[in-house]
């Protein structure tokens, strides 16, 4: 989705911009642009496309200038078009902006500003602010700003550049995420974390409604009501070779590959030792007295982790557990009350949806606590309680290992939860411990086959829609598996729980027609074993997932990807990965953007 970024020191600020531009790019954008003071004013430079095309125009300007801004956006209001593309300038020139996030009232406010005579030269909800910013100016920063950002309504994040101000980076954060970073010969901006690898020594991680003034020297917060406010920087763990592919093609083959270390990573950190007792989950035996349901909150691969999660908790801890898509739970009248403990899951940490559902939640009383992967997210701040997840920076699009080091935290945690409510004695918790910590292993196991897998890949791209099928964990999987082929295959997938076929869906099925049956829940073996027969007689393919326990069952079936054995709660994890691959191998085939699938963002920052 949009980023931004800015600059402001003693070096030329357009390599910094593009190059942070380039670091963004795996957020997804469909155009991107720079904005720059020189001594003939505010200069921009936009194209559609990628951040290659602008790097190649911006270089033809030369432009000298230590101040800047610069932008990737995710079309919202208007078409993908240089016009629409950010920086905005306002009507006299003398303030750019660009802006992630959505300003709700920007079709009165803009009325109001064409009444009084301001041209509008994009569609976007965004160019309202520069030529407000350029309105309310009073020659007192500070209070003009504030004079604009009260009429704003939504979520937001700016940078702004000033044309009377020329060595001033100004950046605004309304719940939509900012980061200062400090580097050896300036001060650096960006909307997240991984724009400033390499660059930034020290970094603040702006909290809502903060204003910020840099200039060369330093950099000077203010809090909405316009006292200035200390902020101190903190040494950044930022390390670029996380946005290198090393060897790999694309990111997510790399990030795919890096599932065995994030799910050990992730398992260690939350078990210790492997003991009954966690520093990282001593916030659990008391949290859990009070509990008297659990809800397991995402969006897309997030959210069905949730269902995957949803199995085990119900299992593990006997307490009523829902699955509920963040964008739903925010539109129903789901029964959250004080003794609910709502978990909400999130990659990014970012993602508008979620961050809805969790304030809502959160106004209900309910009990918070975030799975998310990048420290100091708007998720993780807005929670109880936080877990992070050891997956690392995730580059590619399509979530892979993220996804996992989240089904392993909630493996991890319904297991802890059932053995402190006294659901699951000392034995069975150390049976399940036992198997989680195996889990990484058998990953790395499925990798080896990587080109067997591969194989099956490159079969499904001639296909014009898959159907994936399982029930319980199986079925939690065959989602997954499903929206990763559609995400970047762009073929058109379908998940449906094996026993609801002959509900409607088997009309579909027709000679040559394909499905990806997952039959790795040992409990249900036979139930699926037999909708697959249905399928097959009726003149369907099948690619079937299966375990190695059940090698000699499916001898009459030709196309099988066997995985190691595992409990049945916890077979979604290693299904993935043949899933992971399998999607991965076709879309490869199809020769598509792998790593930035058309449409998609990596951080989704609007409802
Ligand atoms: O950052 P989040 O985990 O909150 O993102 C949620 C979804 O947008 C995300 O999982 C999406 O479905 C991925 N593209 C799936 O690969």
């Amino acid at each position: 989705m949009c980023g931004i970024v800015g600059y402001v020191g003693k070096e030329n600020a357009v390599p910094y911009l593009l190059d942070g531009l380039s670091r963004l790019e795996y957020r997804g954008y469909d155009s991107a642009g720079i904005a720059v003071l020189t001594d003939k004013g505010i200069e921009t430079e936009k194209c559609t496309g990628r951040v290659a095309a602008l790097r190649d125009k911006a270089e033809k300007h030369n432009f000298s200038c230590n101040l800047g801004i610069g932008h990737t956006r995710w079309a919202t209001h208007g078409e993908v078009s240089e016009r629409n593309a950010h920086p905005h300038v306002s009507y006299k020139g003398d303030f750019a902006v660009v802006h992630n996030g959505i300003i709700e009232n920007y079709a009165t406010l803009r009325d109001k500003l064409k009444d009084e005579g301001y041209a509008f030269l994009s569609d976007t909800d965004s160019e309202v602010v520069a030529h407000l910013l350029e309105r309310d100016y009073n020659g007192d920063l500070i209070s003009s700003l504030m004079n604009t950002v009260k009429k704003l309504e939504g979520a937001f994040a700016l940078g702004i550049i000033c044309k009377n101000l020329s060595d001033t980076l100004i950046l605004i954060r309304k719940e939509s995420p900012l980061v200062v970073g400090k580097g050896k010969d300036g001060f650096y901006a960006a909307s997240d974390m991984g724009a400033l690898c390499g660059v930034a020594e020290e970094s603040i991680t702006m909290n809502d409604g903060e204003i910020a003034v840099i200039t060369k020297e330093k950099a000077t917060f203010y809090l909405s009501d316009g006292n200035e406010v200390f902020r101190r920087f903190e040494k950044s763990n930022l390390c670029a070779s996380s946005a290198e592919k090393g060897d790999f093609p694309h990111f997510m083959l790399k990030e795919i590959f890096e599932q065995p270390s994030a799910t050990e990573h992730t398992y260690r950190f939350l078990s210790s030792s492997g003991t009954s007792s966690t520093e990282e989950l001593s916030f659990l035996p008391s949290l859990l007295q009070t509990t008297d349901r659990i809800y397991i909150v995402g969006c897309g691969s997030a959210y069905h982790t949730a269902v995957a999660g949803k199995y085990v908790f119900e299992k593990l801890t006997k307490l009523p557990t829902e699955a509920v898509i963040a964008s739903e739970f925010c539109t129903s009248s789901i029964p959250v009350r004080k003794n609910s403990l709502c978990i909400f899951v999130s990659q990014s940490g970012e993602t508008a949806d979620t961050l809805s559902a969790l304030k809502k939640a959160k106004e209900k009383g309910a009990t918070i606590l975030s799975v998310v992967n990048v420290p100091e997210s708007s998720i993780a701040r807005k929670s109880h309680k936080v877990i992070y997840t050891k997956a690392g920076p995730e580059i590619a699009v399509a979530t892979t290992k993220a996804y996992s080091a989240q089904l392993i935290t909630l493996y991890t945690l319904a297991a802890f939860s059932g053995y402190y409510l006294g659901v699951i004695n000392d034995g069975d918790f150390r049976y399940y411990m036992r198997e989680l910590s195996c889990l990484p292993k058998k990953i790395k196991n499925i990798l080896e086959r990587e080109n067997e897998i591969a194989e099956f890949g490159k079969l499904l791209s001639s296909e014009s829609s898959i159907r994936f099928i399982g029930r319980n964990t199986d079925y939690a999987a065959a989602m997954e598996g499903a929206l990763k082929m559609k995400e970047i295959s762009y073929i058109p997938c379908e998940a449906y729980p094996a026993g609801e076929l002959k509900h409607g869906t088997i009309s579909l099925v027709e000679k040559g027609s394909i499905t990806v049956a997952l039959c790795c829940n040992d409990s249900i073996f036979k139930k699926t074993a037999n909708n697959i027969e249905e399928i097959r007689s009726r003149g369907g393919d099948i690619i079937l997932i299966t375990t190695e326990k059940h090698t000699e069952d499916v001898t009459v079936i030709n196309r099988k990807i066997i995985i190691p054995d595992t409990d049945d709660l916890f077979v979604t994890l290693l299904e993935a990965i043949p899933l992971q691959l399998l999607a991965y191998y076709t879309a490869k085939e199809k020769g598509c953007d792998i790593d930035k699938p058309r449409n998609l963002a990596k951080s989704v920052t609007v409802e």
